[in-house]
């Protein structure tokens, strides 16, 4: 979960995502970067690159336009998903409530973002979705870190989760690569374990 200030700091965040072994970014549309930023990284080749923070369809037209192989809600909007669907891009809404995963499935997702996860009840709360909801996956975000990735990977429902842990904001804008492809690295064998 990327916010970037900068297009220009696209092509070196990605090298460090790629060296970091983990060549997947949301690019989020919290910044006006965002779109010119995807297209840098869509690009390459070597990176999915997702959109993020997508609340509108025209955010979603743009995000398409610019190469994003997915769109990341933090809820679920009819408009931004049906958008989705016309394009063919994968639509990730938010879910953290029984009623908001029963409208995402009318809307034919059957994986949610649960988001913003550290406050919906983590973990747990996921757990316990599941239980009526067997077939829906969940992606959390949100407060998800080095210390409780292990909670949410452990569930079977869990697809993947994500999170901004190892792309501090300030050390993108600075331009300390090394730094995030550490961190990169880092989370990843932490997943893996
Ligand atoms: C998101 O939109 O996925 C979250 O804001 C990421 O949250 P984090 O910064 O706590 O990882």
């Amino acid at each position: 979960m990327v916010v970037l200030d900068d297009a220009a700091h696209a092509a070196g965040l990605a090298d460090a995502l790629v060296a970091g072994g983990l060549p997947v970014a949301e690019v989020t549309f919290r910044t006006a970067a965002a779109p010119d930023a995807i297209r840098a990284m869509a690009d390459r080749g070597d990176v999915l690159v997702g959109a993020g923070t997508v609340l509108t369809p025209a955010q979603v037209d743009q995000a398409v336009a610019a190469g994003a192989s997915f769109v990341v809600s933090p809820g679920t909007s009819r408009a931004v998903v049906e958008r989705c669907q016309e394009h063919g891009v994968l639509a990730l809404p938010g879910a953290v409530t029984a009623s908001e995963v029963m409208a995402a499935l009318e809307l034919g997702v059957t994986t949610v973002k649960f988001f913003p996860a550290g406050t919906s009840g983590g973990a747990p709360a996921i757990a316990a979705l599941a239980a009526p909801f067997g077939d829906v996956g969940f992606v959390p975000t949100g407060g998800v870190g080095p210390g409780n990735l292990h909670e949410y990977l452990a569930i079977p429902s869990v697809r993947a989760v994500g999170g901004s842990w190892m792309v501090p904001r300030d050390l993108v804008r600075a331009g300390e690569l090394t730094a995030v492809k550490d961190l990169t690295a880092a989370a990843v064998a932490l997943a893996a374990a």
